[in-house]
């Protein structure tokens, strides 16, 4: 055997959810040759067993038929700190990671994003579960191929549905279709703990929520629900649509909730016939505001055809047409985004107990106007918002 060979027959190994091989990702390190004897030190980003468990049957595979007598795989994973993201209140303990997609106004592309950053994130081997806590609008039933499944009950509990490695669960899943409910905040905060509590989810590296537009009810409640690990807001380039986007992240900022990026959708135009990128809506007006809340635009998706059909269609870009650009980018989107959520966890994780309300459970602290006192670290605009980004007066 020869360092050559060895290399060889280990680029024969893909990451799972990838076609580059782990040669080519540069995650083999050390290869130790004993005759025909050989062990390898591989070094993945993932902390998904199953992602290791595959590493290594294959390429333990690859080795054999490559003239190993014995091979010896050694993964090193990063270790994620189960109890990183879980101080303070979490109604969802098996669930390790939230991740909330905010916008702040609807048809930016937001559940398109909730959508296909989930899928990725499962690409990459890890357990994810996408809520549709839109309850507004629930879209993504549709997107996910999923309209019009219903759900089965497990005693007082409903079991997540599933497509495209994802679990997913949704208002439009339970309620029956065109049903239109006229939310209040208690209600709206209830439906939040129901979907956290009442739901079968996996336990789950991350749980992707797609959030109603604007800064309401369902933010505070979810930020009390559970610490959020971090959120992302999904732009499009427009300065009318970066005004609102502002108040998104300021929510973030308020809620004590990291921001892990800003997508930046509708970022152009790449015509199908020609790849040619056109200009529309304006590009990189969103850096200033990355700028401005010390973030980053973590992708920049093209108006795609594709995008659309693969919504209405339920066939999501990055499992449909995973070579098109605007699959390639929300997958190193989605990566961008483990990263940082692996860093914050590292950093000792977040915690929601700045936002706890001090009123009775149930009711709304936005409703009592409690609120104020829910986030004694927020600055306080003079009697004009509780203080808390929830948008109540
Ligand atoms: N980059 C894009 N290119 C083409 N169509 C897009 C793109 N992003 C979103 N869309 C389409 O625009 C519509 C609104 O997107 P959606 O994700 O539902 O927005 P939101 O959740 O913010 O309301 C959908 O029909 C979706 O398929
Ligand atoms: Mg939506």
């Amino acid at each position: 055997m020869t360092e050559q060979i060895v290399k060889d027959a280990l680029s024969k190994v893909t990451y799972p959810g990838f076609s580059k091989d782990i040669v080519a990702f540069g995650f083999v390190k050390n290869i130790t040759i004993d005759g025909t004897k050989v062990s390898v030190d591989v070094e993945v980003t993932s902390s998904a067993p199953e992602v290791a468990e595959q590493i290594k049957e294959e390429a333990i595979t690859e080795l054999k038929m490559a003239g190993a007598s014995e091979a010896t795989i050694k993964i090193n994973a990063p270790v994620i700190p189960r109890e990183g993201s879980s101080k303070g209140k979490n109604i969802a303990p098996h669930v390790k990671n939230f991740l909330m997609i905010s916008s702040g106004k609807g048809g930016v592309g937001k559940s398109t994003t909730a959508v296909n950053i989930a899928i990725s994130l499962a690409k990459q081997g890890l357990k994810v579960g996408l809520l549709d806590a839109d309850i507004y609008g629930p879209n993504i039933p549709r997107m996910m191929g999923l309209e019009g499944v219903k759900p089965q009950i497990e005693g007082q509990k409903v079991i997540p549905l599933q497509a495209y490695g994802v679990e997913m669960m949704s208002m439009g899943s339970l309620m029956d279709d065109g049903a239109a409910l006229i939310w209040r905040g208690a209600m709206i905060m209830k439906a939040i703990e129901q979907f956290l509590r009442d739901i079968l989810w996996s336990e789950l590296d991350c749980l992707v929520i797609d959030m109603p537009p604007g800064t309401g009810d369902a933010q505070l409640s979810l930020a009390q629900a559970v610490p959020v690990t971090a959120g992302i807001t999904v732009t499009t380039p427009q300065k009318v649509s970066l005004d609102d986007s502002r108040r998104s992240l300021d929510m973030f900022k308020k809620l004590d909730i990291p921001i892990a990026g800003i997508v930046e959708n509708m970022s152009g135009f790449i015509a199908p016939d020609t790849g040619v990128e056109y200009d529309i809506f304006g590009k990189g007006t969103t850096q200033p505001m990355a700028d401005e809340f010390n973030t980053k635009i973590i992708a920049q998706i093209p108006i795609e055809p594709s995008i659309r059909t693969g919504g209405d269609e339920g066939k999501p870009i990055v499992f449909a047409q995973p070579d098109s650009e605007s699959a390639k980018r929300f997958m190193i989107a989605a990566e961008t985004i483990w990263a940082k959520i692996e860093e914050i966890n590292a950093a000792g994780g977040v915690d929601n107990a700045s936002v706890q309300p001090n009123t009775p459970p149930g009711v709304s602290a936005c409703s009592t106007g409690g609120a104020a006192a829910a986030a004694p670290k927020a600055p306080e605009p003079s009697g004009e918002s509780c203080g808390t980004g929830c948008g109540c007066h």
